[in-house]
């Protein structure tokens, strides 16, 4: 038996809502198990992506995603002696675009499918959520689109509005240095200033309703932050100037995708390439070498191939 999946990239946050906020995007993780006699499984094959650095075996997060699945579904025939995996990798690792997110759905998709598909799309969300901690990369990687996460008591992903998605396109400017999501994380203080969370719920509002009114103007200021992007700048350098940069070139907003160190701006398709050169020109000036891309929403989120 041989299943397949792809899930694609995603952008958390957009800015002021923090863990609430993700968007899909039009990169693309792969994923394949394959059954094998007993002994004559256990082969890795990476391609694309972090093919170099990527841990096989029980280290692997796919293998522990797939792991936690078969325990879900009370599962004891698959091992890594009996099954052989591939990734197929076009998402940066450790860059803000929810690639651990992806090898979690990723890995828990592939153990359903090998199960006979016995979970539904939220209950593998609901276990991806549970392994990566946070929602706001699980839920667009299995559902596509734009999501606020609503957590509540009663499931790690609580209630998900799904907000409409703007023909506009996404610019990402990618450093070649990494940051752990952990990290970035922890440098986080754990108590808000109360006048930083109202200015945060005033741009979530904005940001909410941008996506409604389709009035994009809106974004410039429902994009910015207090709570996080102050603290994780100090560890990016420039990411204020590449930020104002794309404002600047024209985009509708710009926010720091995630953990960092990815930047992001949102934009009309006539724009995009003068915001990719404007945003590569201030890192190139502080000697950070980047890789930049233009995408679209993802609509469709983990789908089998
Ligand atoms: N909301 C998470 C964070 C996203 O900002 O830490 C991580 O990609």
């Amino acid at each position: 038996m041989k299943v397949r999946m792809r899930v694609p990239a995603t952008t958390a946050n957009l800015g002021p809502g923090f863990d609430v906020f993700g968007a899909a995007l039009t990169i693309y993780n792969e994923f394949g198990a394959e059954t094998a006699a007993e002994g004559k499984g256990g082969k890795w094959l990476f391609k694309g992506e972090g093919k170099k650095i990527l841990v096989k075996g029980e280290k692997n997060l796919v293998w522990q995603s797939m792991k936690e699945t078969f325990k879900l579904l009370g599962q004891t025939k698959y091992n890594l002696k009996n099954l052989n995996i591939t990734v197929n990798a076009g998402i940066a690792l450790s860059g803000g675009l929810g690639s651990s997110a992806s090898a979690i759905v990723g890995g828990t998709a592939l153990a359903n499918a090998l199960c006979g598909d016995k979970l539904t799309k939220a209950e593998i969300a609901e276990l991806a959520i549970k392994i990566e901690g946070h929602p706001d990369n699980v839920i667009p990687a299995v559902f596509g689109g734009i999501c606020v996460c609503c957590k509540n008591e009663q499931s790690s992903h609580g209630d998900i509005i799904h907000l409409p998605v703007p023909k506009l396109k996404v610019v990402l400017a990618v450093p070649s240095f990494e940051l752990r999501t952990k990290r970035s994380r922890q440098i986080l203080p754990k108590c808000v200033d109360l006048d930083d969370a109202v200015f945060n719920a005033s741009r979530v509002a904005m940001l909410t309703a941008a996506f409604c009114s389709g009035d994009y103007s809106l974004l410039k200021k429902g994009m910015q932050d207090k709570i996080h992007q102050p603290y994780r700048g100090k560890m990016i350098p420039a990411m204020d100037a590449v930020l104002q940069a794309a404002l600047d070139a024209g985009a509708y907003g710009a926010y720091l995708s995630g953990s960092g160190p990815t930047l992001a701006a949102f934009c009309d398709g006539k724009k995009c390439v003068e915001i990719q050169k404007a945003m590569t020109k201030v890192w190139k000036k502080e000697s950070v070498s980047v890789k930049t891309f233009i995408l679209d929403f993802d609509k469709r989120g983990l789908t089998k191939i």
